[in-house]
């Protein structure tokens, strides 16, 4: 791998070669007021903190004719619980979208409009209330709180910073007081997980049933058990072709359910081609992180993915993911290549790790595009 040498500021093509990056991005750290600050002050240039380097980061999807022969499966969920013939169908196309792109959508999954339009208003509302009121939730002690705000999780450690804020809450398995969630988006953060949680609970036992396992298998492994819910603000951008809203990466999660709001944005890496991954009203994306991944031994797939910055904004999304958290038991339990998934013609590919191991290694790296298994590799 290559030496990770951003700290020093020498991946900045061009000028600027030997910019105090750590004392940039400490000096807008320290203002809490997040990208949405930035932007609420008018600046028309990005900073340099936030430029990204990747070859590739550009605009628009690359060819309107890939994006009509590829595009993310759509899955209806409405028949799987009363209709033996529509589970068998539903399981056969999640088996294919979740081995072939790794992202699908999906429609009548049980959770009600209502619900997700108030839960991405909430996110709406905390980002754009009082700076004063959202800076007390400012912080980057994981370990210490259930409910933080900051721009970016890895601010200090990716090679260049994105154009988003997030709320991030830890909703399962322990969740925090209602109190210690923001007033102003409380109740939507509280009954949306909820849904989400029973949602998980239906992909993993369609997911399991895909890989030929009994329907309870990955819930029994307590992949199901904990949620970070992370409500992401994605405000208007003056240089949207410098910066990405969200770098090249995979989850690090077993599995994701993303909301977004109609603005679009989201590109997924399928076949080398970034392909859009449309906003369908009602509709919740869905996809593998690179624990599923492991567990699976490369059956299902983590894919890389990204949101573009735009003149426009703001874009709103809330992504739940499923994984055990730092805060709960499970994250010392030891995760690797399920048994029945393997043999001697397909022997395993990784190595066990501990979930606390695996997120501390995707934590210290950041978003950088490089995949987080390759470590494990065996
Ligand atoms: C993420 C992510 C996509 C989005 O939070 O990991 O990829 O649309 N989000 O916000
Ligand atoms: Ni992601």
């Amino acid at each position: 791998m290559m030496a990770n040498s951003t700290s020093t500021g020498k991946t900045h093509a061009g000028s600027d070669l030997n910019y105090d990056r750590k004392t940039e991005l400490k000096a807008f750290d320290d203002t809490k007021a997040g990208v949405k600050g930035l932007a609420d002050s008018g600046l028309s240039k990005v900073p340099r903190i936030f430029i990204n380097h990747q070859p590739n980061n550009h605009n628009g999807t690359d060819s309107h004719n890939i994006e009509l022969k590829h595009s993310i499966p759509v899955i209806d969920l409405g028949g799987i619980h009363n209709d033996t013939s529509g589970r068998v169908e539903a399981v056969e196309r999640v088996r294919e979208a979740c081995e072939r792109w790794g992202f699908f959508q999906v429609v009548n999954h049980g959770i009600e409009k209502s619900v997700m339009e108030e839960m991405i208003e909430g996110v709406r509302r905390f980002n754009e209330q009082e700076t004063e009121v959202k800076k007390r939730f400012y912080t980057r002690d994981v370990m210490g709180k259930k409910v933080l705000f900051n721009t970016n999780f890895d601010l200090f450690s990716a090679p260049s910073a994105n154009w988003r804020d997030t709320l991030a809450c830890i909703m399962a398995p322990h969740p925090p007081h209602p109190e210690e969630l923001p007033e102003i988006c409380r109740d939507a953060v509280i009954e949306y997980s909820k849904e989400v949680m029973k949602l998980g609970h239906t992909l993993f036992e369609l997911m399991s049933e895909a890989l030929g396992l009994n329907p309870n298998y990955l819930k029994d492994m307590d992949c199901s058990d904990g949620i970070l819910l992370m409500g992401h603000y994605y405000p208007a951008c003056p240089e949207p072709d410098l910066t990405l809203g969200a770098s090249n990466h995979s989850d690090s999660d077993f599995l994701t359910v993303l909301l977004q709001d109609q603005m679009g944005g989201l590109q997924v890496l399928h076949q080398n081609q970034w392909i859009d991954v449309p906003p369908m009203p009602g509709a919740l994306v869905i996809n593998i992180g690179d624990l599923m991944q492991l567990i699976t031994n490369d059956k299902l797939k983590s894919v890389n993915h990204r949101v573009l910055a735009k003149h426009v904004g703001p874009r709103i999304s809330v992504a739940c993911f499923f994984r055990p958290q730092l805060h709960a038991e499970n994250a010392l339990k030891s995760y690797g290549p399920i048994k029945e998934l393997i043999s001697d013609e397909n022997p395993p590919l990784y190595r066990e790790t501990t979930v606390k191991d695996f997120l501390a290694h995707y934590y210290s790296k950041g978003l950088d595009g490089v995949p987080s298994l390759l470590h494990l590799k065996l």
